[in-house]
C-alpha cells in the first residue's frame, strides 16, 4: 500500500467531522461548502487535533484578517501540533508565509523585488518556451494526459530557474510538494521522516550556492541582509522552501484545473480561441473558480469567532476557495462566467500574508493556456473517471487525460 492509500476514516458529517483528505471532499468540495454555508457556515472536526472550517467570505476575510488572535506559525494542517519552541513566532519555518507581524513585514519585503512585474515579465518568453517544448513532446499524439505531459513542468521549470536548482531534480520537487501538501493526514512517526531528506536537499543546494554564487534567488536570500546582519540559515532555508512549495504545486494546479474546464466547456474554449483578448480577464476567472489554494492559522489563545468556541492551539481553516463560491459576495457565484466584469476574488489571499508570487503566477497560468490553445483549439475529455484530484489543502487536477479534437 502507498502512502496515498492509508486507511483513513470515512467522513459522514462535513459538519462536526469534516477532513479535507476526504474522497468525496477531494472529488468535489463545493457543494459540501454549499450544504454548509446553508445550515452551519463554521464546521468543527475532532481530526488534526481540533479544527475549524468557516466557508462564507466574510468569515475567512475575519481570519485572514486577524493576526492578534491567529498566528501563521504552522500554515500545512498536520496531524502534529509542534509546541511553541519550535520554528517559533514570529519568525516561524518559512518566512514570510509563516511568520507574524512585526517580522513578517521584513521577511516579505525582502522577498518581493524578485517577483515584482518586471522580473516577472523578463521571464515570460522562457516561459513560453518551456511551454512549447512540452507540447512539441506531445507531437502527434491526439490522446494524452494533460496533466502528467504538461501542465505538471510548467511551474517546476520556472522554479528550479528562479532557486538556481538542478533542471533534472524536478520529478523531486514535485515529490517534495507532495510530501508537504498531499500526504497531511499521515500520523507523524510517518510524515517526520519525509521531510527530513528534504531538509537535506535544501542544505546540499545552500551549500553549493555558497561555493558557486550566482545571479539566483538563493544566492540573493544568503547574501540579503536585515539590518546589517545577513539571514539566519535557517531563513534562508525556509523561503526556499516556500518559494519552491508555494511555487509549484498551486500553478500547476490552475493549470491543470482550467484546461479541465475548457475541456467540458466547447463554448468557452472557442471564445478563449476566437477572442485571445479575453485571457487576461478569464484567467481571474478561473482563479476564482478552481481557486487551488488554502491555509491554515492556529488560534493564539481560547477565542469565540462568531459564536463557536475556539481554544488555543485549534485549528483555523482560510477557504479562499469556499470564500470564492459564496453567493453573498459574488453575483453568480456558482457560475463560470468567462467575462465577468467584477471580479475581486480572493484565490491570492487577503491581508498581510496575500501571495507574493501573484503576478508570476498570472502570467505562468496565461502564457500556459495561450501556449496549450494555439496548439490544440479543440479538445475534450477522453476518461472522465479517470481524472484525479490532488487531496489536501493545494487543489488540482493531477491524472487529465485528453483528447484532441478535429
Ligand atoms: C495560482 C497560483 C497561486 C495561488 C492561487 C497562490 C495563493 C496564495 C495564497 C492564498 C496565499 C496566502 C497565504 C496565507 O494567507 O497564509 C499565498 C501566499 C504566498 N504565495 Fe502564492 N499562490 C500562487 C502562486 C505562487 C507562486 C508562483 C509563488 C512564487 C514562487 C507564490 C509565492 C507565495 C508566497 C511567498 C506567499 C507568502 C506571502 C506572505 O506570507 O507574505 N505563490 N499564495
Amino acid at each position: 500500500m502507498s502512502l496515498d492509500e492509508h486507511v483513513r476514516r470515512p467522513v459522514t458529517d462535513f459538519a462536526t467531522d469534516w477532513d479535507h483528505t476526504d474522497p468525496a471532499w477531494v472529488e468535489d468540495p463545493y457543494p459540501i461548502w454549499e450544504d454548509l454555508r446553508q445550515h452551519c457556515p463554521v464546521a468543527h472536526t475532532e481530526r488534526y487535533g481540533g479544527a475549524w472550517l468557516p466557508v462564507t467570505h466574510e468569515m475567512v476575510s475575519a481570519v485572514a484578517h486577524d493576526t492578534q488572535r491567529f498566528t501563521s506559525r504552522q500554515p500545512v494542517m498536520v496531524k502534529f501540533k509542534p509546541p511553541e519552541d519550535f520554528a517559533p513566532a514570529p519568525v516561524g519555518i518559512a518566512p514570510p508565509i509563516s511568520s507574524d507581524p512585526p517580522f513578517h513585514a521584513i521577511a516579505r519585503r525582502l522577498i518581493l523585488p524578485a517577483f515584482a512585474p518586471g522580473p516577472v515579465n523578463a521571464l515570460e518568453p522562457e516561459v513560453r518556451a518551456l511551454c512549447r517544448r512540452h507540447l512539441d513532446e506531445l507531437g502527434d499524439e491526439r490522446v494524452f494526459d494533460a496533466g502528467a505531459r504538461y501542465a505538471q513542468f510548467i511551474s517546476p521549470g520556472v522554479i528550479a530557474r528562479m532557486l538556481g536548482f538542478p533542471d533534472e531534480d524536478q520529478d523531486r520537487f514535485r515529490d517534495f510538494v507532495h510530501r508537504v501538501l498531499d500526504l497531511v493526514d499521515l500520523e507523524p512517526e510517518v510524515r517526520g521522516p519525509l521531510m527530513e531528506s528534504m531538509g537535506e536537499y535544501f542544505e546540499a543546494q545552500v551549500e553549493d550556492h555558497l561555493a558557486h554564487p550566482r545571479d539566483d534567488f538563493t544566492t540573493y536570500l544568503l547574501n540579503v541582509e536585515i539590518a546589517g546582519e545577513k539571514l539566519a540559515r535557517e531563513h534562508v532555508v525556509g523561503t526556499m522552501v516556500l518559494t519552491l512549495v508555494a511555487g509549484i504545486d498551486t500553478t500547476w494546479s490552475a493549470i491543470g484545473a482550467s484546461i479541465w474546464h475548457l475541456a467540458q466547456h466547447p463554448e468557452d474554449l472557442a471564445r478563449l480561441v476566437d477572442e485571445p483578448a479575453l485571457m487576461p480577464v478569464a484567467v481571474e476567472e478561473f482563479l476564482r473558480f478552481y481557486a487551488p489554494v488554502t491555509m491554515f492559522r492556529r488560534a493564539k489563545e481560547d477565542l469565540d469567532f462568531f459564536g463557536c468556541p475556539v481554544k488555543k492551539d485549534d485549528w483555523m481553516t482560510v477557504s479562499f476557495p469556499a470564500a470564492n463560491r459564496d453567493p453573498a459576495a459574488f453575483e453568480d457565484a456558482d457560475h463560470f462566467v468567462i467575462d465577468r466584469a467584477h471580479n475581486r476574488h480572493v484565490a491570492f489571499g487577503l491581508g498581510i500574508h496575500r501571495c507574493a508570487g501573484s503576478n508570476l503566477a498570472r502570467m505562468e497560468l496565461r502564457v500556459a493556456l495561450e501556449e496549450f490553445l494555439a496548439r490544440y483549439p479543440r479538445f475534450e475529455l477522453s476518461d472522465p473517471s479517470a481524472v484525479t484530484w490532488a487531496a489536501g489543502q493545494v487543489r488540482g487536477p493531477r491524472a487529465l487525460p485528453l483528447r484532441v479534437v478535429d
